[in-house]
């Protein structure tokens, strides 16, 4: 077949020695960064071809159409052959199994979630609303979950963009009943966030919401022979929203980390996940949003799952973020202006140096297709970094035809899936339900499963989806903090004695828990304890950043990283 993996060990290119990314790291994440047209989708191109053969499956979003070619055999051109020559092999083309998703279910499968799904601190990334308009969403998310407990339990009666509006409309009607019970919702705020939604739906976002919903497991699928699936999302279109581009790839992400199982470091991931233009994640982030998105990749690689940035630059990263990508694949960076050199120098310094190189200075002399890389090896140190070649692909360079891409979903294993969308179902009945209840005007009831409501268990929502706009959400709004101060603990107060029922925590840790959310003020302390309960075996990591020993509670990085 002519793969040249080791045991393993995915041959990624050479310096004076092979350069593997070892398959065990793989869940250690990793950054491919450079200037354009120095080589960062073909590497990616070339990992994601090494984990398929390994039976990894890989998710990755196609920004310019050109990442399609893996689906098709590559050519061996006297390039290629060439380089494959230099690096001590000779070129073997292959092809790999890929499935298409597309938002818009033109160039692939559609691909939808719930609103619900979605939750209040990605809806409000998404709509860009500011603090005063989140702490809405955060009521008119609160009002649906009140009222679908105590209707079927079934929490997802909040489907598409024409459930969110007619729930908008309901609170306008209801300002002063909902305001009694969670806090002020002005109608001007309102009307600002109908219109952010009008702002989105222009875009298309509408047609990413609705069911069926994604089956996560459609995502990590091996073919016959045991390759592992390159889910190929086609993002040309969708780039030109990057904020509900960066938000639906968070939610994937976001999606992954709830619904996986806890399983610690395997000998490979379960997936692989790429984020291109991983810059557009971190512009203007929140802090809260980027406290959450830290904590999400930390966590998520004891549940088999590798993510991989793509960006122009290491500094479009997050210091908290980028300390925990282990495997790193350096092009070329210019050095024109004074500005472009600090920023060289200081990716420079994002390695451990190698006496033989002088990093920065190599950074802006390397060619197409060369790299320094490092990758994680020994007992989780990362290597010394180097000045490789990159392997060629073995997969076609560039994008498929319109044609062959027709050809690949023709022969689709999810055919006909995701193609239909349930119709258009109104929330009515729960909007009813939930006047109702307003009306009442007494002290707020226990949310769905608290204390006191004997009822059938209902359905649990993951942690993930507390991670990103739950329980941190609901306290770290400043709305609910201004003006529902009372109501805001009982909401509070509500949601975490519920968090922790469902993961069974005793009141001393609760303790423990109240007392950390008072100091961190975001509630995030109460997570992650609870996703230190979920995980079934806890285990020491010893991070790329050499000090990530407490996964949980008190971040114990040095210093000089914060
Ligand atoms: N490992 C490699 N082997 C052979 N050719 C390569 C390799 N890497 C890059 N090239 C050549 O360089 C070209 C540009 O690479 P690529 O498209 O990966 O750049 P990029 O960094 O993704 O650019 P952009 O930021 O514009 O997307 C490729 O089309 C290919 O011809
Ligand atoms: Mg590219």
């Amino acid at each position: 077949m002519g793969t040249l993996d080791q045991d393993g060990k995915i041959l990624v290119g050479k310096s004076d020695k092979p350069e593997y990314l070892t398959l065990a790291f793989g869940n250690r994440h990793g950054l491919i960064t450079g200037a354009t047209g120095t080589g960062k989708t073909v590497t990616l191109q070339v990992l994601a071809e090494g984990f398929s053969r390994a039976g990894v499956p890989v998710f990755a979003a196609d920004i310019k159409g050109d990442l399609s070619g893996v689906a098709a055999r590559g050519e061996a051109k006297p390039a290629f052959v060439e380089r494959a020559k230099t690096m001590g092999y000779d070129y073997a083309p292959d092809q790999f199994p890929v499935v298409f998703w597309d938002l818009f279910g033109e160039q692939g499968h559609p691909i939808r979630a719930t609103v619900h799904d979605l939750g209040p601190l990605l809806l409000t990334r998404m709509l860009d609303l500011n603090d005063v308009q989140e702490g809405v969403v955060n009521i008119a998310f609160k009002v649906v979950d009140e009222a679908d407990g105590t209707a079927d339990g079934v929490a997802s009666d909040l489907i598409d963009l024409a459930n969110l509006r007619e729930l908008l409309a309901f609170l306008g009607q209801n300002a002063k009943d909902i305001g009694n019970r969670y806090g002020n919702v002005a109608p001007a705020t309102i009307g600002a966030v109908q219109r952010q939604l009008l702002v989105i739906e222009n875009q298309g976002g509408e047609k990413f919401f609705g069911l069926p919903s994604l089956d996560l497991t459609d995502f990590m699928a091996t073919d016959a022979q045991g390759r592992g699936r390159i889910n190929i999302l086609a993002a040309d279109k969708l780039m030109q929203s990057p904020r509900l581009y960066a938000t639906f790839l968070l939610w994937l992400i976001a999606e992954l980390f709830e619904r996986l199982p806890e399983v610690g470091d395997l000998d490979k991931p379960k997936l692989v996940f790429f984020f291109d233009e991983a810059h557009l994640l971190f512009n203007e982030a929140p802090k809260a949003l980027l406290d959450r998105i830290e904590q999400v990749v930390r966590l998520i690689r004891s549940k088999g799952v590798g993510i991989y940035f793509v960006t122009q630059n290491p500094l479009d990263v997050p210091d908290t973020v980028l300390a925990q990508l282990g495997n790193r694949v350096q092009h070329a960076l210019r050095a024109f202006t004074p500005r472009d050199q600090k920023a060289v120098r200081s990716a420079a310094e994002t390695f451990r140096p190698n006496p033989k190189l002088d990093t920065a200075q190599v950074i802006t002399e390397l060619g197409k297709g060369e790299a320094l890389v490092s990758f994680l090896e020994g007992n989780g140190t990362p290597s010394m970094v180097e000045r490789a070649l990159i392997r060629p692909p073995s997969a076609r360079i560039g994008p498929l035809t319109p044609q062959e891409r027709q050809a690949i979903l023709a022969a689709s294993p999810f055919k006909g899936r995701y193609e239909k969308t349930a119709p258009h179902k109104s929330l009515t009945d729960l909007l009813s339900k939930a006047a109702g209840e307003a009306g009442e005007g007494e002290a707020p009831r226990p949310g769905r499963g608290g204390p006191g409501e004997g009822g059938a268990p209902v359905e649990q929502p993951g942690i993930g989806s507390r991670i990103l706009g739950g329980i941190g959400a609901i306290l770290s709004n400043p709305v609910v903090r201004q003006f529902g101060r009372s109501v805001a603990a009982v909401v509070a107060r509500t949601a975490t004695q519920e968090a922790m029922k469902r993961i069974g925590m005793s009141p001393a840790s609760r303790r423990t828990a109240a007392r950390s959310r008072r100091d961190d003020g975001f509630g995030l302390a109460d997570i992650d304890r609870a996703a230190d309960k979920l995980s079934s075996r806890p285990y020491g990591l010893v991070g790329d950043d050499g000090g990530d020993r407490g996964l949980f509670g008190t971040p114990q990085r040095p210093a000089s990283r914060r």
